[in-house]
């Protein structure tokens, strides 16, 4: 069946099973090798993607689920203006090690960024808490997240 979707701003007109997971519609069928796959379940995060800007689960997200929804993937949320800064807070603070989950977790700061622009620690962790790191970059993470909601008024706040 025929379904046409908007990724990044394009539509897309993809044929396959309405139940198709949408990490695999984006991996296989459009070549969109950046969001990755691994768990399937729901429980890792590496294939977070941003509907709507809410972080999404795209391995369990079917293809017939979205709609006229906005898709936003890691090929393109450098463009908008709160991945952007995560991008370049990851970059300054080095936060990436092996990288395989790297795309699903700055997909997950930039939605928590975009709608809350000063997280406490706590809404950090509960924004992250759902993206595994295998190499434990946990605490650079929050430290990028920090950098790039910037200081409150000016100041260094206690978050
Ligand atoms: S691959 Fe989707 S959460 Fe692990
Ligand atoms: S950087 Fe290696 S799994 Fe996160």
């Amino acid at each position: 069946m025929a379904f046409t979707i908007r990724i990044n701003g394009a539509q897309h007109s993809v044929d396959v099973d309405g139940d198709t997971p949408l990490l695999w519609v984006l991996r296989d069928v459009l070549g969109m090798t950046g969001t990755k796959f691994g768990c399937g379940m729901a429980l890792c995060g590496a294939c977070t993607v941003q509907i709507d800007g809410a972080a999404t689960r795209s391995c369990i997200t079917s293809v017939e689920s979205i709609g006229k929804s906005a898709i936003t993937t890691i090929e393109a949320i450098g463009k908008t203006p709160a991945g952007a800064k995560i991008q370049k807070a990851w970059l300054d603070h080095e936060v990436v090690q092996c990288g395989y989950c790297q795309s699903g977790q700055i997909m997950s700061a930039s939605a928590l960024l975009a709608s809350n622009p000063h997280p406490t620690d706590s809404d950090i962790d509960n924004a992250m808490s759902g993206n595994i790191c295998r190499c434990g970059t946990y605490v650079r993470i929050r430290e990028a997240i920090k950098l790039a909601a910037g200081p409150i008024n000016g100041k260094a706040g206690d978050r």
